[in-house]
């Protein structure tokens, strides 16, 4: 992957809608966007980091009204929870974002009037329908059961009005040339093809205005002259959002001009909006004549108990309570590290407490530890050693470090922070492992002083350039631990210890309590971690009825019953079959000798690799058939209503093979 040679490095969050108040799959993005932009700055580049919130639309309009509200005020105080959260969360944004600020709507009153100038925007009436929660237009054929959005499943609303397009058709070949030419653009490259495909399978002109509703940006005044009608014309909020990345550095509005920071090096999105930013987004820009995005990065989905994390469902965890609970670099550790980038990943606190205990406490903690310990029992804290006996007598082992290090900028690249993280750690293994070989004790006994200095030394060393990578991740404890050395997280001691390879070969340790005690149970409890919802603590009222006899169609008896042998079981692999438009084809792990091939009709609802590892329930007596020409050896048991088709899992991680009784 490219060095980035521009030493101009700009990376954006989304503009999170104010409709919702920010959860842990917020946090994670920003906290994804905020360690690049620290690692960035750490090597020495001029970095701009944004983010911010998206104010206009009608999902925004309604959740105002629902509130009894004027929109202003009401974006007013939901912006604010999102830049208070970041702030109490010490994100390094440079500048914060809001779409209702008068600078950004200059930039898209802009941007609006150049692409009509241009000849890519034209006056026609839109008809078919609209999902509002995910603002977003969809043919009737792209519909789901008639009416209900492909996306999230809830029902859309049908739309006919006069609205100008954008000619978007017209830059399917550019768009699929430049993916072509560019086949990092989208990260991570799995979803590359998605991509591609839906490029491929044919592009519509956009609908870029509404007509129905208010709260939005209105057209350029130059359109509004002639055409008294024009008035009623809001931007679509999609283009309104997009266009943030440039009013940000003062495209065309009265904020000071950073354009010498475009295009942007990250546009770091969440899977769901990952269309909007890799196809729509691109084409304005070239309808605006102006360079793309170097990378396009989308991540996974939280889920909490399975479920992806959403605020009809109500089982979105709040970031706040998480982190005053377990500590804000804890926090960050573990939602880095957990999930490989792009796929999804489950909270729960028992996972966050494996890691603080296992990853930071036993392995980063006790190396610390055992430093602090000889050093100060041995040394009284001071060690020195001759740096060229030192190289030669840990030749092997430096090298390792070395190679080991420089692994690291090109997981960042690709925003695999959880690789990165895991290279690192074999840092710490390494150091333990050393210690563990050498057992300085025996050699303090033997009066071998040198040699024990040597060692400890050479530990020093590994935890100080250790450190130095890690601040991005974890900047306070990072702080702390460069502290034992007498050192910062900054770009000078980044290029002494790391570009110039620089080994300490005398130190005073300074002690530092230790940094990640043991944690032996929850410390929260799972309704306190939640997000309560003002809404939804509101129509708690609880009818009390006389039960009547229910109808029940064809019953069957408990002996009948018991001869359905349902079982957990984990997918291990997933794929599509060519042949088929419905099936996918799964190797599904029931604890037995070896994984049941499953045929199941699921294409339209998941993606094959976001299934792997997730635990399901099988009808697992049931009689072996053969579909397609392939074997299918269970069904899986899912539930399917308007707002889709879920997977019946079990509330807790079971063994392969648990019966379900
Ligand atoms: O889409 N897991 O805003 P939004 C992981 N305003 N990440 C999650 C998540 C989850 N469960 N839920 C949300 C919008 N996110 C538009 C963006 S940009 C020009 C306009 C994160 O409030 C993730 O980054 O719905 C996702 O893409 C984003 O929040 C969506 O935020
Ligand atoms: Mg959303």
């Amino acid at each position: 992957m490219e060095e980035v040679l521009n030493s101009k490095f700009y990376i954006t969050s989304p503009i999170y809608y104010v409709n919702d108040i920010p959860h842990i799959g917020h946090a994670y993005t920003t906290i994804i966007v905020d360690t690049l932009a620290r690692f960035h700055r750490l090597k020495g580049n001029s970095v701009f980091c944004l983010t911010g919130t998206d104010e206009h639309g009608q999902k925004i309009e309604q959740s105002a009204k629902k509130m009894g509200q004027d929109p202003k005020n009401y974006v007013d105080s939901i912006s604010k929870r999102f830049k208070d959260l970041w702030d109490s969360f010490d994100i390094a944004y440079d500048y914060f974002i809001r779409t209702t600020d008068s600078t950004h709507l200059q930039s898209a009153q802009y941007v609006f009037l150049k692409m009509y100038e241009k000849g890519d925007i034209y006056k026609g009436e839109y008809e078919g329908n609209y999902c509002i929660s995910c603002e977003s237009f969809f043919a009737k054929s792209q519909l789901m059961s008639e009416k209900n959005c492909p996306d999230c499943g809830k029902e859309t609303t049908l739309l006919q009005e006069e609205s100008y397009f954008f000619k978007l058709s017209a830059y399917a070949e550019r768009l699929l040339k430049f993916y072509d030419e560019n086949p990092d653009f989208i990260l991570p490259k799995s979803r590359r093809n998605e991509v591609i495909s839906f490029v491929k399978s044919g592009l519509e002109d956009l609908s870029i205005t509404r007509t129905s509703f208010d709260w939005g940006i209105k057209l350029p005044k130059e359109l509004l002259e002639n055409t008294p009608n024009n008035q009623k014309h809001v931007m679509y909020v999609w283009l309104d959002a997009l266009v943030n990345y440039l009013s940000a550095l003062g495209f065309h509005n009265d904020l000071p001009n950073k354009m010498d920071f475009w295009p942007a090096n990250f546009h770091i999105v969440g899977k769901d909006i990952l269309r909007f930013h890799a196809i729509y987004w691109p084409a304005f820009l070239m309808s605006l004549d102006l360079p793309l995005p170097k990378h396009i990065a989308a991540h996974g989905w939280w889920t909490k108990d399975g479920a992806k994390m959403s605020k009809s469902i109500g089982n979105v965890v709040n970031p706040k309570e998480v982190v005053e609970a377990y500590g804000l670099d804890t926090f960050r550790y573990f939602i880095l590290r957990e999930v490989p980038f792009g796929q999804d990943g489950d909270f729960s606190q028992s996972a966050l407490i494996e890691r603080i205990n296992a990853d930071l406490g036993n392995d980063l903690g006790n190396l610390l530890n055992r430093l602090l310990g000889m050093g100060a029992k041995y040394f009284n804290n001071k060690l020195k050693a001759d740096l060229s006996e030192l190289k030669s007598t840990y030749c092997d082992e430096l090298v390792q470090i070395q190679t080991i290090l420089e692994s690291l900028e090109s997981h960042i690249n690709e925003v695999q922070i959880n690789r990165y993280l895991e290279e690192l750690w074999k840092l710490f293994s390494l150091g333990n492992g050393i210690i563990a070989k050498k057992e300085p004790w025996q050699l303090i006994k033997d009066n071998k002083h040198t040699e024990v200095a040597q060692l400890l030394l050479l530990l020093a060393n590994i935890l100080l350039k250790a450190a130095l990578f890690l601040s991005p991740c974890m900047p306070k404890s990072a702080d702390k631990i460069l502290k034992v050395f007498g050192l910062n997280a900054n770009t000078e001691c980044f290029k002494r210890f790391i570009t110039q390879g620089e080994i300490l070969d005398s130190v005073i340790l300074e002690p530092t309590p230790a940094l990640f005690p043991r944690i032996e149970e929850k410390l929260l409890q799972d309704s306190n971690m939640d997000l309560k919802l003002e809404s939804k603590m509101q129509n708690k009222e609880s009818k009390s009825t006389k039960l009547e006899p229910l109808e029940i169609s064809s019953p069957i008896s408990k002996d009948d019953f018991m001869k359905i042998d349902i079982r957990i079981g984990t997918i291990i692999n997933a794929e599509v079959l060519p042949k088929s438009e419905k099936l996918l084809k799964l190797q599904v792990d029931l604890g037995e000798a070896r994984p049941r091939q499953i045929l199941a009709g699921i294409k339209a609802h998941y993606l094959p690799q976001d299934l792997l590892g997730k635990q399901v329930c099988v009808l697992a007596n049931l009689k072996p058939a053969k579909l397609m020409g392939e074997l299918s050896e269970g069904m899986i048991l899912a539930a399917k209503d308007n707002n889709g088709l879920a997977f019946i899992t079990p509330q807790n991680k079971r063994e392969n093979g648990s019966q379900i009784s």
